[in-house]
Order: C-alpha cells, then sequence, then structure tokens
C-alpha cells in the first residue's frame, strides 16, 4: 500500500475532536478516496490531561502546537485552534518553513492574512487548503474555486452566520426581543457566551471577505466590508417585512460595481421568493451568481464539529491524492487589486423603521425631507395607535444612493416628533448584483 499521509492535529476542541473521530470512522473509504490511508500522528491542544469527546491514547502528544511541525512523522498540519493572532498564525509560518503542506478552518486568520499565508505557502511549494473556513459542511470554497473556474462571478450572497441566523428565526416566528432570542440561542449552545463576533457581523465579514476573494481574484481585504450586526433589528421589523414580502436576514454580500468591488454585511429584507429567505434557524447558505452558470445556491450546515470536519477531510483527501489548488485560485502575484466601492455612492432600495408622534402633519413632514434629498417613496405603512402615542411608521425606497439616504435618516432623526433615528435596512435583490 501506499505510504500514509501523516497528520499533526493542532486543536481538539469542537472541530479538532470531530475531524479526529470522523478520520477514524470513515478510514475505510478515506483510503480508498484519497488512495492512501489518513493517519493522525501526533495532537495538541492546551490541557493534555482535560477529558475529550475522542481518545488520544496511543497518539504522540506536544504541548506546543508549533513542534508539531518540526516532527519527521507529521506531512500535514491541520490547525483547529482559530485566532488571528497568538498560535495560529505563528503554527501557519512554522508549517511552511518546515516544507509541510497546511489545513484550516481559521476564517479570521485567514481574512487577516490570507494572501500572506499562500504567498508563503507558494515559495515554499507547499499547499494552504481552507474549505473549513467558510459555511462549515457548505463546500463553498471548492465550487468558487474550482467548479466555477469557467466564469466570471457577478455576485455572491450568503447568509454566513448559523448563530445570527438561529436568532433571527427565533424573533420571527416567536416575537421575541433580541435580547431573549439571544438568551435563547446562548441556552441552546448556539451563541457563544460573548457572541459579539458574531451579532455584530464580524465572523460573516471574515467569510465574505474569503468568498469576495475567491470569487474576483482580489487579496481577501476585510479592511473594506462595510459591517452591521443584528442588534437593531426588533420584532416590529419582522411584522412589517412579512407585509411588504420579505424576510429579514443577515447577509454577506459582495459584488462588482462600476464603482469597484462592494462588500457589505449587515441584516436585509430578502424577498419571499429568494431561496435565501427560506434558509432558517442554523442553516448557512450562499447563492453565487456566474456569467456562463447563471444562479446556484448552496445550502446547509455552517457550523458544528461533524459538519466542519467533513469539510476538513475533503482537504486532507485532496492533499493525500496529490491535487495541486492555489488558495486563492491563481498565483498570489496574479491577484488583482480591485478599488472598492466608496459605501455613499451605493445604489439600493431601503425599509426605513420610525417611532413617531402619534399627531397630524408628521408624515408630511418626514416626507418633504425624503423629498429634499430625492428619494422616492415606494410605500409607507403606518398602523394603529398607541397608548404611548409613539407608532411605528414604516417606509420603503426606491433605489437611491446610500448617501442621500443617510442624510435623510439624520435629518428625520433630528425631527421633535421622531424618538429616534430610523432604523434603514437594504432591501436586496438577488438580481441586484447581476
Ligand atoms: N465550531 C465550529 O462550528 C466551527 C466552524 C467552522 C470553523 N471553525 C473554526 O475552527 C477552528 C476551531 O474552532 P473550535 O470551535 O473547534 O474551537 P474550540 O472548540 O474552542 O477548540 C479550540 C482548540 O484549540 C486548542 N487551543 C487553544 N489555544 C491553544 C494553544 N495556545 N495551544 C494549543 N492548543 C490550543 C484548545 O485546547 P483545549 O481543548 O485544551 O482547551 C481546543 O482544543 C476555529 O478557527 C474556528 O473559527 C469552527
Amino acid at each position: 500500500m501506499t505510504s500514509p499521509l501523516r497528520l499533526g492535529l493542532a486543536g481538539l476542541g469542537t472541530v479538532g475532536s470531530a475531524t479526529l473521530s470522523l478520520l477514524r470512522e470513515h478510514a475505510e473509504t478515506l483510503t480508498l478516496r484519497a488512495g492512501r490511508p489518513l493517519v493522525v500522528t501526533a495532537v495538541s491542544a492546551r490541557g493534555r490531561v482535560k477529558a475529550r469527546a475522542v481518545s488520544v491514547e496511543g497518539l504522540a502528544w506536544e504541548d506546543n502546537p508549533l513542534d508539531l511541525p518540526k516532527r519527521p512523522d507529521v506531512d500535514v498540519v491541520v490547525e483547529l485552534i482559530g485566532g488571528a493572532s497568538g498560535v495560529a498564525p505563528a503554527l501557519a509560518e512554522a508549517t511552511f518553513a518546515a516544507g509541510k503542506d497546511l489545513v484550516t478552518a481559521n476564517k479570521a486568520l485567514l481574512a487577516a492574512k490570507g494572501a500572506e499565508l499562500a504567498h508563503r505557502a507558494e515559495d515554499a511549494g507547499r499547499r494552504l487548503m481552507f474549505e473549513a473556513a467558510v459555511g462549515g459542511g457548505i463546500p463553498l470554497i471548492k465550487t468558487l474555486r474550482e467548479s466555477l473556474a469557467g466564469n466570471h462571478v457577478r455576485s455572491v450572497q450568503g447568509i454566513l452566520n448559523g448563530t445570527c441566523n438561529y436568532i433571527l428565526t427565533r424573533m420571527e416566528a416567536e416575537n421575541l426581543s433580541f435580547g431573549v432570542a439571544l438568551e435563547g440561542a446562548q441556552a441552546k449552545g448556539y451563541a457563544e457566551a460573548d457572541p459579539t463576533a458574531d451579532i455584530e457581523g464580524h465572523d460573516t465579514a471574515h467569510k465574505l471577505s474569503l468568498l469576495a476573494a475567491l470569487a474576483f481574484g482580489t487579496a481577501p481585504n476585510l479592511a473594506d466590508v462595510t459591517i452591521e450586526g443584528i442588534q437593531r433589528v426588533t420584532p416590529v421589523d419582522f411584522l412589517y417585512a412579512a407585509r411588504l414580502g420579505y424576510r429579514i436576514k443577515l447577509l454577506g454580500v459582495a459584488h462588482l460595481t462600476d464603482e469597484g468591488l462592494e462588500q457589505r454585511v449587515g441584516p436585509c429584507l430578502v424577498p419571499l421568493e429568494s431561496p435565501l429567505a427560506r434558509v432558517d434557524d442554523v442553516l448557512n447558505a450562499a447563492q453565487i451568481e456566474g456569467d456562463a452558470v447563471g444562479a446556484l445556491t448552496l445550502i446547509g450546515r455552517g457550523a458544528g464539529g461533524r459538519p466542519t470536519a467533513s469539510a476538513v477531510l475533503a482537504d486532507l483527501v485532496d492533499l493525500a491524492r496529490g491535487t495541486t489548488v492555489l488558495p486563492f485560485g491563481v498565483r498570489v502575484r496574479d491577484l488583482r487589486s480591485l478599488p472598492s466601492s466608496p459605501p455613499d455612492k451605493r445604489v439600493g432600495e431601503w425599509y426605513m423603521r420610525l417611532h413617531v408622534k402619534d399627531q397630524p402633519g408628521v408624515v408630511a413632514e418626514v416626507s418633504a425631507i425624503l423629498r429634499d434629498e430625492a428619494i422616492s417613496i415606494e410605500s409607507l405603512l403606518q398602523h394603529g395607535r398607541s397608548e404611548t402615542r409613539e407608532v411605528p411608521v414604516i417606509i420603503t425606497t426606491h433605489a437611491v444612493d446610500e448617501a442621500s439616504l443617510r442624510r435623510a435618516s439624520r435629518r428625520i432623526g433630528q425631527l421633535s416628533v421622531v424618538r429616534e433615528e430610523p432604523f434603514c435596512l437594504k432591501i436586496e435583490r438577488p438580481e441586484d448584483g447581476a
């Protein structure tokens, strides 16, 4: 039999343990598919004596993960520790320095240093694989990098964070406030004790920057992603969105415009007929639009031990077979440098929710500001009277540039009859990127 591919596994948490289990469980089929056995020879984590979901008996243990690539019985380092700073980048560096291949699920690291690491891998003549970094078990990286190589991709839109999708789904289904839905997600283990990276949109931005890099042949550029979280969404927004024919989803959106590459993360109104509108709970999805293939949507489990391990194993099988793919599809020196589309110039339709005093003349004042900013109203909804004498008014606009929308929103927020600055959600149609 051909010699095994020997793996050094760094990190034995949710994904690391599941990867080790799945390697054992599917050893036979993996050997057939890879053409050789995939064998873990050494592991590393913080606590050697910690109780684990999987046995590490018989495997060499390294207290310091940076010693894994130095081992002669390790061909590939599998980094499942996480983080853009600290041990993970040092381990990536040490792996290429030792002339070994790296498989990682670390989106934070790749979003921050993807091109730099790809360059290090190229220089060392080694491979950097990261299918597990975006969309958990959904094969998004391979799809963009390989399966759609014959296309010019026009747009990528995705629900890329299961925690946020779960929270938004529960808020809508059970009429819950954001805070209560977040607590529910934490109780079920779908949200971390510190949920900041998820709910503020940063995790989605990490993943979007990687998808955009693959789709448009650029280096990942996290700094150019406009990011907004889901904390200001309220139950009222779901009610009105439904009346208008939409659902609310946290989307990562990347597309090329005349002004440059637009990368944006934020809660959006998605038309009910869009495939993304039907993706609920912890599921993730991405809709990709290519010039040749048209639109395609991939839906599946975007997180969790086994789905993510499934993606890690796909990379390992590719490595074992000797497949050579460039991390971002092209050589680092051939990555394009695209300008970022200025947020103010972005054009789109918007949903605006404001709370106004329930008295005559308010709508006229709001309409006057919108008229001044040349914003044309698509619909205006105001229902019911309120005991607090405040009522929500919901406005949707025709296409408008974002600068005008934001200016109008600030001015409306300053009216004495309006309680606070309006809450604005972009209306995101699948064909917007076409
Ligand atoms: N969880 C998911 O659903 C998911 C999905 C997609 C991608 N990812 C990515 O996969 C990676 C791992 O995530 P995870 O959820 O498995 O994390 P996790 O459960 O927190 O596990 C992290 C592992 O890293 C080890 N570790 C931390 N610091 C270390 C250090 N300085 N030296 C050695 N080992 C160290 C921990 O050791 P101890 O066990 O001893 O504490 C633990 O085994 C991250 O990049 C994450 O973004 C996760």
